[in-house]
C-alpha cells in the first residue's frame, strides 16, 4: 500500500474512533458503564498529574533525579490524561448520557515528594492497564473496543515511563495484568473522596481492603506479609494475579499476619487477593475475600533462547 494511501486509511479509522460519536450509533447500557467507569479513571488520573504539576517544578525533579527527558514525557503524560477525559467525555455526551465529573481526591504522601509522586503515577498508570484490558470482555461495539485498545497503549507506555523513571524495568512481564472492574474500582476508591451527587453510580461494591506493608519491590520466593481489616482463618488461598498468570498459595495467619510465598513466576505490578479457594486459570470475582494488594515483583534476570526462531 502506497503510504499516501495507507496514511487516508489510518486518517479515516481514527476519525471513526475518536471524531464521529460512537453514541450515534446507540451504544448498550454496559458499554456506557465502561465509558463511564474509564471517565472515573481518567479523572483521577487526570487530576493527579495536574496537581503534581502544580506543584513540583523542573528543578524539583531535577534535585530529585529525574531528568529533562523524564520531565518532558510527564507533561506529554498529562496532555494524553486530559485528553483522554475529554474524548471519553464527548462519547458520553454524545450517546445523551451526562459524564461523570471530577471528584475530590486523596493521593495521601504521593503529593509530598517526587519520588513518591513518580512512584504513585507508576502504580497509577499499571492500574490503567489493567482496568482496559480488564474491561474488554464486557464491552459489546467493536469501535469501543478498538478506541479502548488504542487508549489502553497509552497507559502501557505511560506505565513504561514511569517505571524507567524508578528505574524498574518497564517490560518486567511477557504481558499486561488485566483485572475485573471489581478489582479496579477497589483500588480506584482508595482515592477517591466526595464525588458530585450528580454523577452516576457505578454498578461496582469494592472488595474488603488488603494491606501490604511492603514497600519497595519484593523478591519472588520471598513471604510476602498483608492484613485485613477482619479475622481470616486457615485454611485461605493468597491469589497472585501477574501477566495473565494467576496463581493461588496457601495462606497462613501468624498473630492476624497474613504470610504466603511470593510465587516464582509473578514478575512486575502484582495483585495479590485472599481468596477461599485456589483460583484455577483465572480469578473470579466471586471467590474474593479482600484484595487487591498491589506488589512490585522484582524481575528476574530476562531468559530467551536463540534456538527458537
Ligand atoms: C524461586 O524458586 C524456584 C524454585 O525453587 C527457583 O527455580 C527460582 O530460581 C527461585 N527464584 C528466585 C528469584 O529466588
Amino acid at each position: 500500500m502506497m503510504l499516501s494511501s495507507l496514511l487516508t486509511a489510518l486518517a479515516a479509522m481514527t476519525a471513526t474512533v475518536f471524531s464521529a460519536p460512537l453514541a450515534s450509533r446507540a451504544l448498550a447500557d454496559l458499554d456506557l458503564v465502561v465509558l463511564q467507569f474509564a471517565l472515573t479513571l481518567e479523572h483521577l488520573e487526570n487530576v493527579f498529574y495536574k496537581q503534581a504539576l502544580q506543584k513540583f517544578t523542573e528543578k524539583d525533579f531535577a534535585d530529585a533525579g529525574f531528568d529533562k527527558n523524564y520531565f518532558n514525557n510527564l507533561r506529554f503524560i498529562a496532555q494524553d490524561e486530559e485528553a483522554h477525559v475529554v474524548v471519553l467525555t464527548q462519547e458520553i455526551l454524545a450517546a445523551g448520557a451526562k459524564p461523570v465529573e471530577s471528584c475530590e481526591y486523596n493521593f495521601g504522601k504521593a503529593l509530598d515528594d517526587v519520588k513518591s509522586f513518580v512512584s504513585l503515577g507508576s502504580v497509577l498508570e499499571g492500574v490503567g492497564v489493567s482496568a482496559y484490558s480488564g474491561s474488554a470482555p464486557a464491552i459489546e461495539s467493536k469501535d469501543l473496543l478498538t478506541a479502548a485498545a488504542a487508549i489502553l497503549v497509552a497507559e502501557g507506555l505511560h506505565q513504561g515511563i514511569q517505571r524507567q523513571g524508578l528505574q524498574q524495568v518497564p517490560s518486567a512481564n511477557i504481558v499486561g495484568t488485566p483485572a475485573s472492574p471489581t478489582a479496579i474500582f477497589t483500588l480506584a476508591s482508595a482515592f477517591i473522596g466526595n464525588c458530585p451527587s450528580t454523577n452516576m453510580a457505578l454498578p461496582f461494591t469494592a472488595f474488603p481492603t488488603l494491606t501490604t506493608p511492603q514497600t519497595g519491590a519484593i523478591a519472588p520466593n520471598a513471604t510476602a506479609i498483608f492484613s485485613v481489616g477482619g479475622a481470616v482463618a486457615e485454611p485461605f488461598f493468597m491469589t497472585f494475579v501477574s501477566g495473565i498468570d494467576t496463581i493461588s498459595v496457601p495462606g497462613k495467619n501468624e498473630n492476624g499476619l497474613l504470610m504466603a510465598q511470593i510465587p516464582a513466576k509473578t514478575q512486575g505490578q502484582t495483585y495479590a487477593f485472599v481468596t477461599k479457594e485456589a483460583a484455577i486459570g483465572a480469578i473470579r470475582d466471586s471467590q474474593v475475600l479482600f484484595g487487591p494488594a498491589i506488589l512490585e515483583v522484582t524481575a528476574d534476570a530476562p531468559t530467551f533462547d536463540l534456538t527458537i526462531q
